[in-house]
C-alpha cells in the first residue's frame, strides 16, 4: 500500500467519524425548533473565516477571483512546483494518471474526446475527461502542489492553468488566461459536451445505479442494497467488513467472499449482541483499519509486533497500556490513537493474541 493510499485511508476514517458525530449532534440539537441546546463549545464563524473557506468556483465561474496569468508565467510555476511529480509535459503517470495528452483539434471543435469512445489512448488523461475548466482552476487552487496546497497566488493559478491548456493546444503560447476570457476558453474544452449522467458508476446495464424513492410509510424494514465490486478491487486492501467502525448502522461489504454481487446490508433492526471470539475483537474494535496480520499498514503488522517482543518480559502490560492510551515513536512517527473506549479486558485479550502469534 502506498503512503498516499494510507493517507487517504486515515482521511476517510477521520471523515467518517466527523460525519457520524456531526449528524449525532444535529439530531440532539434539533428535537424541535423551540429548544435551544447549548453545548457551551464553539462560536459563530467570523466573516473572514467564511471568506477563507468559501473558495469554490462554479461551472458558470461564480466564485472565481479576478486575476490573470500568462503561459510563460505558468511555465515557471510548472517547472518549479509541478513537473517533479507530473512530468515536464504533464505526461507522467508516476503519481497519478497524466494530466495532458490524448485530445485532438477535432475534439476541440466537437466538445467530445473521441479517444474516450474508441479507447485508442493508452491512458485517460485529465484533459481528456474534464468537462469544465472551473473544475481545474478550483482543484489546482485548493489542492496543488500536493505538498503545499493553497500556496499558489491567484495569478499563478491562472498562469499554470494557461500553461496546461497550451500543452493541450487549447490556447496559443502567448496566451494570458484571466477571469475576463476564461468563459471563452471553456468553449474550447475538448470534452465539454462529454458530461453525462446516463449511466451508473459500475456496469449496471446502462441504467443509473441509484433509483431513489421517498419512504413515507413503514420505513424501518431492513433495506438490502446490492452492488458490484470488480474482481480487481475485491479484497485489494483486506476485508472491508472487518475494517468498519464498530458503531453505526452501515456495515461494509464482506470482500473476502467470492466475486459476484456483494450485499451491503443497512441493518436497521438491532440484534442481540453475539459473544465475540478473541480474533473478532480486532474487527469489533476497528484495529484492522490500521493493522494486518502480515503486512504493515498504518501501524506495524501483528507478526512484526510478535517478533519484536518475543523475548521481552513485561511486554504484555506495556502494550496493554500503549493501546489504551495511544502514542508514537516505537515504530515511526505516525501515532496510534488512544482506545479509551475499549475495555481493558478486550485489550489484554487482543495483546495476548498478538504476542502469541495467533493472528
Ligand atoms: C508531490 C507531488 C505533486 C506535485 C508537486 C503536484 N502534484 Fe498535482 N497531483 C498529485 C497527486 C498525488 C494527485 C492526485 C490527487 C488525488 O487524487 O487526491 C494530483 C492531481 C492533480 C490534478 C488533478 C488530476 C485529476 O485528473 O484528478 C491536477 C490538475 C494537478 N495535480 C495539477 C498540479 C499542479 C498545477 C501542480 C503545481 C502547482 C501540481 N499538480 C503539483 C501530486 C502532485
Ligand atoms: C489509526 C490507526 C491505528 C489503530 C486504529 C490501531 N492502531 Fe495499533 N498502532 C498504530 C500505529 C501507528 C502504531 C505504531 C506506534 C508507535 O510507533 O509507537 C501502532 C502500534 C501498535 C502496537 C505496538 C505498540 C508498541 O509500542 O510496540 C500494538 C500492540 C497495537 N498497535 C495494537 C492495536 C490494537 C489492539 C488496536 C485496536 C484496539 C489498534 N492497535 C488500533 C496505529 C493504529
Amino acid at each position: 500500500m502506498s503512503s498516499f493510499d494510507r493517507l487517504h485511508r486515515i482521511r476517510i476514517i477521520l471523515g467518517a467519524i466527523l460525519i457520524a458525530s456531526c449528524s449525532a449532534s444535529l439530531l440532539a440539537a434539533t428535537p424541535n425548533k423551540t429548544t435551544h441546546v447549548d453545548f457551551g463549545v464553539g462560536r459563530p464563524a467570523t466573516p473572514a473565516e467564511i471568506k477563507a473557506w468559501d473558495i469554490d468556483v462554479r461551472p458558470d465561474f461564480k466564485g472565481l477571483p479576478k486575476g490573470s496569468g500568462s503561459v510563460s508565467l505558468g511555465q515557471d510555476v510548472w517547472e518549479g512546483k509541478c513537473a517533479s511529480c507530473h512530468g515536464t509535459f504533464a505526461e507522467s503517470n508516476e503519481v497519478f494518471t497524466p494530466l495532458v495528452g490524448g485530445t485532438t483539434a477535432d475534439d476541440i471543435k466537437t466538445g467530445h474526446t473521441r479517444a474516450l469512445a474508441t479507447g485508442s489512448a493508452p491512458q485517460r488523461t485529465t484533459i481528456m475527461k474534464v468537462a469544465t475548466l472551473s473544475t481545474l482552476w478550483d482543484y489546482i487552487n485548493r489542492a496543488m502542489p500536493w505538498t503545499a496546497p493553497k500556496s499558489l497566488t491567484t495569478d499563478e493559478v491562472y498562469g499554470v492553468l494557461a500553461f496546461l491548456l497550451n500543452l493541450a493546444e487549447i490556447v496559443p503560447a502567448d496566451f494570458v488566461l484571466s477571469d475576463q476570457n476564461i468563459a471563452e476558453v471553456q468553449k474550447r474544452m475538448p470534452n465539454r459536451n462529454g458530461m453525462t449522467t446516463a449511466h451508473g458508476l459500475w456496469d449496471v446495464k446502462g441504467k443509473p445505479d441509484v433509483n431513489g424513492s421517498n419512504c413515507m410509510h413503514n420505513c424501518r424494514a431492513t433495506v438490502a442494497v446490492s452492488s458490484q465490486l470488480p474482481e480487481v478491487a475485491r479484497n485489494a486492501h483486506g476485508n472491508i467488513a472487518e475494517q468498519n467502525r464498530s458503531f453505526g448502522a452501515i456495515r461494509g461489504a464482506d470482500t473476502s467472499r467470492p466475486a459476484g454481487a456483494v450485499a451491503l446490508v443497512a441493518a436497521t433492526k438491532t440484534e442481540a449482541p453475539k459473544p465475540v471470539t478473541g480474533s473478532e475483537l480486532f474487527g469489533k474494535n476497528s484495529c484492522l483499519s490500521c493493522h494486518a496480520k502480515a503486512s504493515k499498514l498504518v501501524g506495524p503488522s501483528w507478526e512484526q509486533i510478535a517478533t519484536r517482543y518475543k523475548d521481552s518480559t513485561g511486554a504484555e502490560d506495556k502494550l496493554v497500556a500503549k493501546v489504551k492510551s495511544g502514542g508514537a515513536g516505537v515504530w515511526g512517527n505516525i501515532p496510534m490513537p488512544a482506545h479509551a473506549h475499549v475495555s481493558e479486558n478486550d485489550i489484554r485479550q487482543m495483546v495476548k493474541l498478538i504476542l502469541s502469534g495467533a493472528r
